[in-house]
């Protein structure tokens, strides 16, 4: 993903550096060059040998100490940046660029760069919310300046409150998504995940092996390709992306209510979902008991739930719709059928019984079914990459149709 990616970390000196350690650690392993600059309270935190070893590349530290061609090498810096991350980003460093101020390696090349600029924000929960500092941030943000907002927790200064740097993998989220191409701006994506559940009395119900670790990973990539997203999941242990509108409900009936409430007002809806397909006719009131002196045997009598995507198929206008299949025998054969009846764009097959395909692993196998017959086979694949093939098609098809 940030492979060829040049990313400028400029580190300065605050405690949460230890954090700036593991982001240039997660940067590598992302494959992007990494170039740090340290000032030279940084260096008191950590030694620049930690970054220098991290990053395979020069540490930058004090211009004014290192008298060789400093000047050129502050803005070759700016200039091959595809990205300038300044963490932990105090008040002094947020200060002094929002007032102009270049008085060392960090803030010069922060002021010769063109490329985009994140701060991730560490301080003193007063020091946060002091006007000035605040004020500084505004301004910053108005001139395109972005900021990674702190959490709340407990502080190095033993307060607890709002100002705790960002944490890495958020951190690294952030540049990941800044790196995105935003093509499915100004869509309404509607993605169905997991399972459903049938209750059979108050302590028991049906349900079946999906984690909605496919139908997640769809709307994280749609929501970082620009796309508006709408996940409406059934019970599962994720925890949703984050600028994704969830909807979370039980049983298939309450998943087709919503997706009933939002299909008018969108342009893809895809069925990454696993809904029963029947359920018991009757919900016990009261706990259902052995009853002694009668056959071993329970006989629950099921009735069929509304097919989802059949229905919407049949009302839907300009609307793309993916379905899945999830069979473990003559999966061709019953995607080809399940394409036609439920009217799906295209459908995207997975053969459940094979390792590393399916339910809850984080990788599949699909073979993509066009409504023109044309079939397309993939290898195994990481769920991510899988959601970008599917959206790559989806955009192909928004463009057809308008
Ligand atoms: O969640 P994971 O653990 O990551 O697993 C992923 C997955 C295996 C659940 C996923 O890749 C998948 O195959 N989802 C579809 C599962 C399924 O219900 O397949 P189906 O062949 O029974 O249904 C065909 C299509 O109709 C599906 O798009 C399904 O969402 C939809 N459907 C099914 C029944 C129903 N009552 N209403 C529906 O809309």
């Amino acid at each position: 993903m940030l492979k060829d990616k040049n990313i400028i970390v400029g580190v300065t000196g605050g405690i949460a550096v230890y954090k700036v350690v593991d982001v240039v650690s997660r940067l590598k392993k992302q494959k992007a060059n990494v170039e740090v600059i340290m000032t030279g309270n940084a260096t008191k935190f950590v030694s620049p040998l930690t970054f220098q070893t991290l990053s395979q590349n020069q540490v930058y530290v004090d211009m004014f100490k290192e008298p060789r061609n400093y000047d050129v090498e502050h803005i070759s810096l700016a200039e091959k940046a595809d990205l300038f991350l300044v963490a932990p980003g105090t008040a002094n460093v947020i200060g002094k660029i929002a007032n102009g101020i270049a008085d060392d390696f960090l803030t010069t090349t922060v002021m010769a760069t063109k490329s985009k600029v994140i701060f991730a924000p560490a301080m003193n929960t007063n020091m946060y919310l002091n006007p000035i500092v605040q004020k500084n941030i505004s301004y910053l943000k108005e001139l395109g300046y972005e900021f990674i907002k702190p959490g709340i927790g407990l502080l190095a200064c033993q307060t607890y409150g709002e100002g705790r740097m960002a944490e890495p993998i958020d951190i690294i989220e952030y540049i990941m998504d800044s790196f995105y191409k935003k093509d499915l701006i100004g869509k309404k994506i509607v993605i169905t995940a997991g399972p459903t559940i049938e209750p059979l009395d108050p302590v028991r119900y049906m349900t079946n092996h999906s984690s909605g670790k496919m139908g997640y990973k769809i709307a994280k990539e749609a929501q970082r390709r620009g796309a508006e997203v709408v996940l409406i999941t059934g019970p599962t242990g994720l925890k949703p992306p984050k600028d994704v509108e969830v909807i979370r409900i039980n049983t298939t009936m309450e998943m087709f209510n919503a997706v009933e409430e939002q299909f008018d007002t969108c342009q893809v809806l895809i069925k990454a979902a696993a809904p029963l397909d029947y359920k018991p006719e009757k919900v016990s009131d009261v706990k259902i008991k052995k009853k002694e002196g009668q056959k071993d045997e329970l006989n629950i009598k099921y009735i069929r739930n509304p097919d989802i995507a059949a229905h919407f198929g049949r009302l839907k206008k300009d609307q793309i719709t993916v379905g899945f299949a999830a069979e473990t025998n003559n999966l061709l054969q019953y995607a080809k059928k399940k394409l036609k009846e439920k009217n799906f764009d295209f459908i995207v097959a997975n053969d459940v019984s094979k390792d590393g395909a399916g339910f809850k692993s984080d990788t599949n196998i699909v073979t993509i079914i066009h409504k023109d017959g044309k079939v397309n086979d993939y290898p195994i694949l990481d769920k991510a990459k899988v959601a970008n093939i599917i959206l790559d098609k989806v955009r192909e098809l928004l463009n057809i149709k308008g």
